[in-house]
């Protein structure tokens, strides 16, 4: 389980585009199991669950339609397909909601039927960017859980985040990416270690925001209140 940090804009979501065939790496390759992810990306992409930063769900469509497009799109067999989307509807709280179009569901619903539809192919490797976006506090509890148990049966997590007290919890590696480099790597321990800090946020702020953010909130507030 991979946590992948960075202050916006350092690339974590251009990572995530890459790594799902999404965007063409200028330089290097991304494989998966020894081979090039661009041999062949059909197969590749029946093994990955993703959940993007920002979706466009279609307005218009159901719950329950959007995931049996995602089911059919992904070659589910219909009965296998039909039996995940209820299960999962019920347990992800859904189910009440799953005959209204996802226009009128709440940001935290939204987020919860892209988790579905990310795992009810029982994918090999998990890519999250955001996933916590507007879930309550009971559905980020489920979800920390439920991704531990995903892992320990062996199956792997990329997981992009700002939230660290969140990644720090469950992950096992962490990469802080700043402008796009690399500039720490290692177990959850050894990066805490290396830099010498109890606190991951202290971390995440030192090597990744040099911003006096206390400074910078007051100046805010002082162009927001200055008289015009
Ligand atoms: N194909 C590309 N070529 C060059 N630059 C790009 C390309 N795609 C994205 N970028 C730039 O790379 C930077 C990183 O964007 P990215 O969306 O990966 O950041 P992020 O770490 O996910 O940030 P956030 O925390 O805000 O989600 C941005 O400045 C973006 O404009
Ligand atoms: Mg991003």
């Amino acid at each position: 389980m991979l946590g992948y940090l960075g202050p916006n804009g350092s690339g974590k979501s251009t990572t995530v585009k890459m790594l799902t065939g999404l965007l063409q790496p200028t330089r290097g390759q991304v494989l998966f199991e020894g081979r090039d992810i661009q041999s062949d990306l059909v197969s590749y992409r029946k093994r990955l669950g993703y959940v993007p930063e920002a979706a466009n769900l279609y307005p218009l469509l159901t719950g329950q339609e959007y995931l049996e497009m995602v089911g059919t799109f992904r070659a589910m067999s219909l009965a296998q397909m039909k039996s995940k989307i209820s299960s999962l509807l019920e347990l992800f709280s859904l189910f009440a909601h799953r005959h209204v179009s996802l226009g009128s569901y709440s940001k935290g619903m939204r987020q919860r039927i892209l988790l579905i539809a990310a795992l009810m192919d029982n994918p090999d490797v998990l890519i999250l960017d955001e996933p916590l976006s507007g879930l309550d506090v009971t559905s980020v509890l489920i979800f920390k859980n439920l991704i531990q148990a995903f892992s320990a049966l062996g199956k792997g997590v990329f997981y992009c985040s700002h939230i660290l007290e969140v990644v720090e919890k469950v992950c096992s590696q962490l990469l802080i990416l700043r402008s796009g480099h690399v500039i720490a790597y290692g177990s959850t321990e050894d990066v805490r270690r290396r830099i010498g800090q109890s606190s991951l946020e202290r971390i995440f702020l030192e090597l990744g925001e040099d911003a006096d953010v206390v400074k910078v909130a007051n100046e805010i507030v002082d162009v927001v209140v200055a008289p015009s």
